[in-house]
């Protein structure tokens, strides 16, 4: 049930325009999830609880900690970690944990106590359906590529290689491995006697449209299936390898892997192989061991290194390691000893660091791989990685000596410069300073300049970063600043103020709407990417009066989509001079609520730093409710204008009382969440 009536038309009410329905839910479901939800249960499957008293405790999962401040109280449903101070109810330990919105927190929970939550609007709802139909066929091709394996004739080859590479049952079926027929449409077969159709096949990469003629035939044929994983446990695409190597010499030589396509439901650069199976133990150890492909990740895991992960046919991805981030803070990685493992993990390096994570790196013997190491130390294998693994200033040294190009003044000159090239990735300077001593005592150089060089290469690291984030990704809308001198002295420019400034007649409310709108972007300004989810997963930006406001929150939703926040950017005109002028505005001169307010409305607004949280909740009403006043004001203004000319004004009525009805629920407190 959404809040918004679906008979209202969006276009001329700037609040409905881009508010989904589909954004909120009404109180009762929410009630009805929170009451289906455990929080110890939920929290359990993320941090260990012992029970003391009422409450349980565990070590907290929002900040590293030796001695457990994280409690959980079950009679009230509440976390708190009195570490760090985060603290909530259930929907709020899912959103912080997962990094989702609250939204995907009632999904994710309504999901996993088997509540079925009602339907979206239309278009999201067909796009929720066609995901649906996707997971749903494969899921079943997941089943039928494990069955043929294990139980049918067909797949004995494929179990006997499994079998021979030294794969036990367990892993096997840990990971869901199958075989896909040597056949042209077995799996079609199946699937449309289940009536999954072939059209849906072909939108989950299963099936491939033929050329010439009609019909479709198999993707995947006489292949090891390995089942892609979302880190939530569903089935996202497959990878299919070749049952011997030799099939890849012939005269029509094959891929060794067949990936899957991506589809509505396989984002690649979001998913790791494995995840799934390693992201308990991967919290519990507070390390992610990354590895490149497939078979490594399993025998590794058979191996007990079930914190192992790979990504799926492609190189790491920087939202792959923000992924990895939401576990642990720290990667190894376990690359193939070979020229392309060597410079795929000097790439891994730098995007680990730059993510603000520690790396280490495990080199292994020439010619090896994760996977054949594993086999061959077994239940050693922890200890053989504890004990290989290097620092990433260690390795980089390594390789550099082992190329022999440290032999010579300028090549060591250039194997530092490299060194200190990857220390500049990392974004806190504090850090980066803590790592110079050791590239010096690596290297055998003093540290004399070196803290300068780095410095500077930092410096033009974060410059690039800039402009390659104002290039991409900043949504292209007609007016956006961009971050040159030229918008900075365009808005300097008398003639252009003057043209912008207060239309005749405006409306009070638009003023009190600003003065809101900068509460709240002060408050994503100064509490960062929890605020910035809280705000933007309870507002549309539309809401946002356009121009520096709109932009500003255009802004933060774009670095909430990078995963991490700039400040940096905001005051450096990065966003344009008007964005960087209202930050700074709201930033030094902490706008406060004004007594007024509050009197009027008889809405207690706590002092930010206070309570900020509540303070956004407040702000956010008020916002809520002065654009619903508009709506009003703008249909009682085309009801007039309807009656005048005597055209019917039912629908005028009727969009009132509904808007009233809303702006009831928002005095009541309700709506936000
Ligand atoms: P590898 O060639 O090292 O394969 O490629 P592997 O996973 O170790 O498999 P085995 O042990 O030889 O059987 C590493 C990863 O690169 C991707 C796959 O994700 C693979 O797991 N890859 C490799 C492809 O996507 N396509 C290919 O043709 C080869
Ligand atoms: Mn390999």
């Amino acid at each position: 049930m959404a809040v918004v009536p679906a008979s209202l038309p969006g276009r001329n009410f700037p609040i409905l325009q881009d508010m989904r329905p589909g954004m909120y839910f009404s109180d009762d479901i929410i009630a009805e999830v929170r009451a289906a939800s455990d929080i110890v249960d939920v929290v359990s499957d993320y941090v260990r609880l012992k029970k003391k008293g009422s409450n349980f405790f565990g070590l907290c999962p929002f900040h590293q900690e030796k001695t457990p401040s994280f409690s959980v109280n079950p009679e009230l449903g509440i976390f708190k970690c009195f570490g760090c101070g985060a603290g909530g109810d259930v929907f709020r330990f899912v959103r912080e944990v997962e990094g989702m919105s609250f939204p995907e927190s009632v999904r994710t929970l309504a999901e996993k106590a088997g509540i079925e939550l009602p339907e979206e609007g239309e278009t999201s709802r067909e796009r929720a359906d066609a995901m649906e139909a996707v997971y749903g066929a494969l899921r079943f091709a997941a089943r039928f590529f494990h069955d043929e394996l294990t139980r049918a004739d067909s797949g004995q080859k494929a179990l006997a290689y499994m079998q021979r590479r030294g794969y036990s049952e367990a892993t096997i079926r840990g990971f869901g491995v199958g075989y896909a027929p040597d056949d042209w449409d077995r799996l079609l077969k199946e699937a449309e006697a289940k009536h999954i159709s072939a059209e849906t096949l072909e939108q989950a990469g299963l099936v491939i449209s033929r050329k010439s003629g009609e019909g479709y035939y198999d993707r995947y044929r006489d292949r090891v299936m390995f089942p892609i994983f979302s880190h939530m446990g569903k089935v996202l695409g497959f990878g299919g390898r070749l049952l011997d190597a030799a099939a890849g010499e012939q005269e029509n030589p094959q891929p060794k892997y067949i990936n899957s396509p991506e589809t509505l439901v396989y984002d690649k650069r979001r998913v790791l192989y494995g995840l799934r199976q390693a992201r308990q133990v991967v919290r519990e150890q507070e390390e992610a061991v990354l590895v490149e492909g497939y078979t490594d990740v399993m025998s590794l895991h058979q191996a007990g290194v079930r914190n192992s992960v790979a990504s799926c046919g492609t190189s790491l991805t920087r939202e792959q390691v923000q992924l990895l981030h939401r576990y642990a803070p720290r990667i190894v990685l376990v690359f193939d000893a070979d020229g392309a493992g060597e410079k795929a993990a000097r790439r891994a390096i730098d995007m680990v660091l730059a993510e603000g994570m520690s790396v280490y790196v495990v080199e292994l013997p020439a010619g090896e791989d994760p996977d054949s190491i594993a086999q061959r130390e077994g239940a050693s294998l922890k200890d053989y990685l504890v004990k290989h693994r290097l620092d990433f200033v260690r390795w980089l040294h390594d390789t550099a000596h082992r190329a022999g190009q440290l032999d010579t003044p300028e090549g060591r000159a250039a194997g530092m410069r490299a060194v200190l090239q990857a220390i500049a990735c990392i974004p806190d300077a504090l850090t980066r300073e803590a790592w110079l001593p050791r590239a010096s005592e690596v290297f055998g150089i003093p540290e004399g300049r070196l803290y300068d060089v780095l410095e500077s290469m930092a410096t033009s690291r974060q410059r690039e970063e800039f402009r390659r984030s104002a290039r991409t990704g900043r949504p292209v809308s007609g007016a956006g600043g961009q971050p040159t001198g030229r918008s900075a002295r365009r808005s300097d420019d008398p003639s252009v103020r003057k043209s912008r400034g207060p239309a005749s007649g405006a409306r009070p409310s638009v003023f009190s709407a600003l003065a809101t709108e900068k509460i709240l972007i002060r408050l994503m300004f100064e509490q960062g990417l929890p605020m910035v989810t809280y705000i933007l997963g309870n507002t549309s930006l539309n809401e946002f009066s356009p121009g520096a406001s709109r932009r500003a929150v255009e802004g933060f939703a774009e670095q909430h989509r990078a995963g991490s926040m700039n400040r940096q950017a905001f005051l450096d005109g990065a966003y344009g001079a008007e964005v960087q002028q209202l930050i700074a505005e709201v930033a030094i001169r902490r706008e406060e609520p004004s007594e007024n307010w509050e009197q009027k409305r008889g809405v207690v607004v706590p002092r930010l730093d206070e309570n900020p949280e509540e303070a956004a909740r407040q702000a956010m009403k008020r916002l809520k409710i002065v654009r619903v006043d508009e709506a009003i004001a703008r249909r009682a203004e085309e009801q007039s204008r309807a009656e005048t000319s005597g055209d019917d004004i039912r629908t005028y009525q009727q969009d009132i009382i509904q808007l009233q009805a809303l702006r009831r629920r928002l005095e009541k407190g309700e709506v936000i969440r």
